[in-house]
């Protein structure tokens, strides 16, 4: 029936000049209900749900929310009605506070008071849980932190449609878990979400009915969830279930090349890490437990850090900023792509070959055909979907910009990278090549650190896990044998007792 549905979108077709992101797109969204989006890198997803939150004009199409037709609805229009968006970059106002922030998307006037004040207590908790302090300033959250409260500010709006664009990138196990709880818990008061996420397990935990768009054309409508395994929503998605990739580790491999000695710096102490030629290692630990933070020091992005990065025996300071680290032959992937990555407005290839100049420059003058080489042999390697070399970075679908950052760091020919969310916002195909290319690398004697959240697929690609708890190496592990458990544990029950933690059992 009709009134079933809160969302009612028909033959909805968006055109950005020549590229068609939407070709006649129709969707359906209960009321109380979870309902995935799903679809490959530029499949259209955050375009419709722009379009649905006022933040984008259809080119043309109707939509009915609630049964009413809305036409030329702006955003503040569609969060009146109930509708809000929480995008894929966090959208937060730094000079104010958390809890300043919480209150932005607040309409109270729709929500009545008991509803309110329940919602204020679910909100107030979840804060709590989230370790967050709502009288902190926005502008010292980090990325994570900035994320979780753009959507307990969309959770805690009093709307009806809560539209989230993937946000549990780079969330932990516990705060996801919140995340659902609570999700759960408004489903229950007859509140309905848009979910975007490219993890099938997080769509088969959450999602009630899931839709799926591919090439700007939804491809399969209001499928109920329940019927479906994750191999079925992989089908959907790139047409064929996906092959996930295990490295094979070589456990005698090539020598110690970079040694890591003293790292201080506030929160974080290190005596020694040896790290082999062409070896991936990961950095697991909870937020602040010096994961990240080491990751940041070695690319010189602390720079009140002491220590050695030696390589090949030769002793050498840690490099004092990001500059002297390329120098170095060191790499580095942000989890922040806009602060540390992007330039919005510069097109795809000046993004790509803009840490590589030297390689293809000649005496000072940027070599065009170098780098058009360049561009061209990682626009295939990672299929980069876009109208051209030439458009602006700004365009591109979220993963595609994820590509073009990745091709910018391999483009430095570096010996040590460090990625941080490697595979934040990439596709569930995409994210097999980019494992086979981090795999690729390290074949060519390349060393690789990889900090990510995603320790499932950290354990696939990694030869060893380093274990973080309060700004100490607590534990090295070789990945194989160890379950995504194991480090949870180790993380978890090794920060009440650090001290110990160097002996503690894996099980
Ligand atoms: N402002 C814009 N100008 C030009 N083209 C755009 C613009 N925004 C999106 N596009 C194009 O529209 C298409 C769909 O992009 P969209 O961001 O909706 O993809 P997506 O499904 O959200 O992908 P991802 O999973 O990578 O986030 C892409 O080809 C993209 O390049
Ligand atoms: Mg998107």
């Amino acid at each position: 029936m009709a009134d079933d549905y809160l969302i009612e979108v028909d033959d909805c077709i968006k055109r950005y000049g020549g590229v068609v992101a939407l070709k006649g797109v129709s969707l359906r969204v209960r009321k109380g209900s979870v309902h995935g989006l799903l679809g490959e890198n530029g499949a259209g997803k955050s375009t419709l749900v722009k379009i649905i939150a006022g933040i984008v004009q259809a080119t043309s199409g109707t939509m009915r929310f609630n049964g009413e037709e809305i036409v030329d609805a702006d955003v503040k229009a569609m969060e009146e009605k109930g509708v809000f968006l929480v995008t894929q970059e966090p959208m937060i106002v730094e000079p104010m506070t958390v809890a300043d922030n919480l209150m932005l998307g607040r309409w109270p006037a729709r929500s009545g008071f008991v509803r309110d004040r329940h919602m204020m207590a679910l909100a107030t908790s979840f804060l709590e849980e989230a370790n967050l302090d709502p009288r902190r300033l926005a502008s010292t959250l980090s990325v994570v932190e900035k994320r979780k409260l753009n959507i307990l500010r969309a959770l805690h709006s009093g709307g009806k449609l809560i539209i989230l664009d993937e946000p549990t990138t780079a969330l932990t196990m516990a705060d996801k878990h919140q995340l659902f709880t609570f999700m759960k818990q408004l489903r229950a008061q007859s509140v309905s979400f848009l979910f975007i996420s490219h993890y099938n397990e997080e769509i088969l935990e959450i999602c009630d009915e899931v839709s799926v768009l591919r090439d700007g054309q939804m491809i399969g409508q209001g499928q109920v969830v329940s019927h479906l395994d994750s191999s079925a929503l992989s089908e959907m998605v790139i047409g064929r279930d996906v092959h996930l990739f295990k490295r094979v580790t070589d456990e005698a491999k090539g020598d110690v090349v970079w040694t890591l000695r003293d790292v201080r710096a506030s929160g974080l102490s290190v005596d020694r890490l040896d790290i082999r030629k062409g070896e991936i290692i990961g950095f697991a630990g909870l937020p602040g437990s010096g994961a990240k933070e080491l990751g940041r020091a070695i690319y010189g992005l602390m720079p009140s850090a002491r220590g050695f990065l030696d390589e090949s025996g030769v002793a050498h300071a840690l490099p004092r900023d990001p500059a002297e680290a390329l120098r170095t032959g060191i790499a580095f992937l942000s989890e922040d792509r806009l602060r540390d990555g992007i330039i919005a407005i510069q097109s795809i290839a000046e993004n790509m070959t803009l840490s590589s100049l030297p390689a293809v420059s000649r005496f000072g003058w940027v070599s065009r055909s170098a780098e058009r080489q360049l561009v061209e042999k990682f626009w295939r390697l990672f299929a980069v979907k876009a109208a051209s070399h030439a458009a602006p970075l700004g365009s591109l679908s979220g993963g595609n910009q994820q590509k073009v950052l990745l091709s910018r760091l391999v483009a430095t020919e570096p010996r040590l990278v460090i990625l941080n969310e490697p595979t934040r916002g990439i596709d569930v195909g995409v994210k097999e090549e980019v494992h086979r290319l981090v795999d690729d690398l390290s074949h060519r004697g390349v060393s690789v650190i990889i900090i990510t959240s995603d320790i499932e697929e950290m354990l696939r690609i990694v030869d060893r896990v380093a274990l973080f708890v309060d700004g100490r190496i607590s534990a090295i592990e070789p990945a194989h044998g160890l379950t995504k458990e194991d480090v949870f544990e180790m993380a978890y029950s090794a920060s009440d007792r650090s001290v110990s933690a160097s002996h503690q059992p894996l099980h």
